[in-house]
């Protein structure tokens, strides 16, 4: 069995891209594999947080985790500042990082555009990041091509300590998700749909009502010529909405092509509002069931115990590498 380590900021308003992009990947790995699943708070810091809403986005995060279908019995999901061994380990890794490498971090120079002076935890964001991974042993990481420097750093930095200190680490493998899997702005389709969006019909959250997902569909862009194919360089709209109606559906993008030959927009974005919402239904309903339930923070606490334990053996063996602290 692979063990797999992902993680994922708690942000609000996750969208259909972060479900049909990675979210839903997150469920199909935990029946096959050793899964954990971290909600990564501590990186949220690296920019400034209101504190309750903080709090709030990490057990929202967690409880829709939970109602897309991660099961606590299957996977390990914890919040990450409930485990020490990540602040711990990415000392360790800092340590052993270069100004160099993480200055050339894509996310970092963009993050950090036009400003004289950046928080020095956006320019170590990476290497907390690479700390989340180490700490577990973990084989796949299953994350968006935006973090695939991020995941060569890590492999980076584990090769570099096993070298000069002996094997200590595990050296994972980025699993990158496919292009097709990309979902587009609703009202932009050659803008990724993203949470920092400022037009909300730009994208459809998880938890939104049928009302929203409604609008935002009927108003969706698309082309004036009027037939439904997929073409995502001259038809990039009406290829995207194919996309999440086969997302949702199952049903391949050529059936769904066949089934609507010689219908218009109209009818088709119709049907796609009818299909979306009946997948985010039984969400959205178990999202309100869980978040306000006690087995959420039981889940958490346990997931948080189960992920300490690994934490506490890979730190013990790191601390023995580098002759920190009293020894065994
Ligand atoms: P983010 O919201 O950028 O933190 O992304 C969380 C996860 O969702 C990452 O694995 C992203 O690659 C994925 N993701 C974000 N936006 C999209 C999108 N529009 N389409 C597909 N996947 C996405
Ligand atoms: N940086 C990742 C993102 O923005 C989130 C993340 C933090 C992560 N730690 C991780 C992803 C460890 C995978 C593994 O998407």
């Amino acid at each position: 069995m692979k063990r797999v380590f992902s993680g994922v900021q708690p942000t609000g308003n996750i969208h259909i891209g972060n479900y049909l992009g990675a979210l839903k990947q997150f469920v199909e790995l935990q029946n096959d594999n050793d899964c954990i699943y971290c909600i990564v708070d501590m990186h949220s810091i690296t920019v400034p947080q209101d504190p309750k809403e903080l709090r709030k986005h990490t057990l929202d995060v967690a409880a829709l985790y939970m109602a897309i279908g991660i099961d606590p019995n299957k996977a390990t999901v914890f919040v990450q500042s409930d485990v020490p061994g990540h602040a711990e380990l990415s000392w360790v890794l800092t340590c052993n990082s270069y100004t160099g490498e993480l200055s050339r971090m894509t996310q970092f120079k963009d993050k950090s555009k036009g400003k004289e002076s950046a928080p020095t935890g956006l320019f170590s964001y990476p290497v907390l990041m690479a700390a989340d991974i180490l700490l577990y042993d973990c084989n796949i990481v299953p994350v968006g091509n935006d973090q695939k420097q991020h995941i060569e750093l890590c492999r980076d930095l584990a090769m570099r300590i096993n070298n000069k200190y002996g094997e200590t680490f595990v050296i994972p493998e980025g699993r990158f998700l496919k292009e097709g899997a990309r979902i587009m702005a609703l009202d932009d389709p050659t803008r990724k749909m993203s949470k920092s969006a400022e037009n909300p019909l730009s994208k459809i959250s998880l938890l939104d009502d049928e009302s929203k997902i409604k609008k935002a569909i009927m108003k969706s862009t698309t082309d004036s010529e009027g037939i439904i194919r997929f073409d995502i360089v001259n038809k990039p709209g009406i290829s995207n909405l194919l996309n999440i109606y086969s997302s949702f559906s199952g049903i391949t993008v050529q059936d769904i092509e066949k089934k609507y030959e010689g219908c218009g927009y109209g009818d088709f974005k119709k049907d796609l509002v009818q299909v979306t919402s009946e997948a985010l239904r039984p969400i959205r309903e178990r999202f309100e069931d869980i978040r306000n339930s006690e087995e959420l923070i039981i889940a958490l606490k346990e997931g948080a115990e189960k992920a300490n334990a690994i934490s506490e053996a890979t730190m013990s063996r790191v601390k023995e590498r580098f002759g920190l602290g009293i020894g065994k």
